[in-house]
């Protein structure tokens, strides 16, 4: 008789520990800016948004790109963590999503050269002007993005700020409810801004080198990691390849990654561009392989997002080990419940909630996944 292995493959729905955290799945809301805010403070409409989602049985909702100080808006309709106002809003919605069971993160932002921008559905586009509530932008060096105004080079005292604001945040994150944070090094924002020579034409030490131009990265990643407790996980969003001749590419995001490995980061979350206009082949799972890449060089656990909302394609990514979780962003906001129906659609049984309301009199039965009172709408 031959001995058989069996070689059980990670599921979306199996539990992952990222230090002192569990997250009871691996299906993820990928984070998305709502433009909806006034003053930095979230409202009703983000607890919705939220809420819905956190009782749709992800695992893990990431919070859209909040930003670390005001003028680190995208728009002047983004959320902030940069007052006590925007602390207490947050804490209301986080402890809606705990009662619910699940966890929820906050995606920390300075959008840099891209700040100041009319949010997508207003009525103008391209940069705010002073007139219309705008303001001056800063960067590494003062290149444009195309279509925006241009920034003013950043100084070194400017540069040197750039941490501590990080780290402020987190704390009020910790204040908030936040069960992580993620650092958004993505889509052009500040700190992708630094990494990419497409915008960092600085001739000091945050500039030139590979090493210089992911030195503010390392030391805002130090920063927040000093600043958020240690059963916490921090996350990091890169964007892999700017998609551009003499840009970024995967191999150099991922030594980037190796090096925040030993700088308290404990998942990075792979997505791409954002720093140029440049010809993307946008199409279901174009980011994976790039999020695979930088799983194998840097030895990190990896989230991979990017048109990933074919449940099969979810759990083939898992399976094969090109990723440890995955996000899911648009198709989330086409269905709320996203993984309860991959989940069915798997015939994957969703794992039971820690549902804290309503209490006591609950069946555990009742909260495989679904909340109590959804529990009958429940595909069988
Ligand atoms: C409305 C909207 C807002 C977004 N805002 C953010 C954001 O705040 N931060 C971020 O890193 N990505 C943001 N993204 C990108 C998503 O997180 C995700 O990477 C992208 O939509 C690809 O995933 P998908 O194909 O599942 O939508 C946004 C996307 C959408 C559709």
């Amino acid at each position: 008789m031959t001995a058989r292995t069996v070689v059980r493959m990670t599921s979306l729905f199996d539990p992952i520990t990222l230090r002192g955290t569990t997250f009871h799945n691996r299906a993820w809301l990928a984070p998305m800016c709502q433009y909806s805010a006034t003053d930095g403070v979230p409202g009703d409409w983000h607890l919705v948004h939220l809420g819905a989602r956190a009782a749709g049985g992800f695992g893990l909702l990431l919070a859209e790109a909040t930003a670390v100080v005001p003028e680190g808006r995208i728009s002047p309709q983004d959320t902030g963590l940069w007052n006590d106002e925007q602390v207490a809003a947050w804490r209301r919605i986080t402890a809606f999503v705990h009662a619910r069971g699940t966890h929820v993160g906050v995606q920390l932002a300075h959008a840099g050269r891209k700040a100041s921008t009319y949010r997508p559905f207003a009525a103008s586009s391209g940069s705010v002007p002073a007139a219309d509530g705008g303001w001056g932008t800063v960067g590494p060096s003062d290149l444009a993005f195309p279509g925006y105004a241009a920034p003013s080079a950043m100084t070194a005292d400017d540069i040197a700020a750039v941490p501590g604001q990080f780290a402020a945040a987190a704390r009020r994150a910790l204040a908030a409810g936040f069960d992580t944070v993620e650092l958004h090094a993505a889509h052009g924002y500040l700190l992708h801004q630094f990494l990419s020579p497409l915008s960092n034409q600085r001739d000091d030490e945050y500039g030139g080198s590979a090493e210089n131009r992911a030195r503010l990265l390392v030391e805002t990643a130090d920063a927040v990691r000093a600043a958020w407790p240690d059963e916490r996980p921090l996350l990091v969003r890169v964007s892999a390849t700017d998609w551009l001749d003499g840009g970024l590419v995967v191999d150099d995001v991922a030594q980037v990654v190796k090096e925040l490995a030993g700088h308290g980061v404990d998942l990075v979350d792979v997505s791409t561009g954002g720093n140029a206009l440049a010809p993307i082949p946008v199409g279901p799972g174009y980011q994976v392989a790039a999020a695979a890449e930088v799983r194998a060089t840097s030895g990190l656990p990896v989230a991979a997002v990017g048109m990933l909302d074919d449940p099969h394609l979810a759990q083939r990514i898992l399976a094969d080990g090109e990723a440890d979780a995955v996000l899911v962003g648009r198709g989330a906001l086409r269905d709320p419940s996203w993984p309860l129906r991959a989940a069915h659609d798997l015939g994957v049984a969703a794992p039971a909630l820690d549902v804290v309301e309503p209490t006591a009199d609950v069946a555990p039965a009742t909260t495989t996944g679904w909340q109590p009172q959804y529990a009958r709408g429940a595909w069988h």
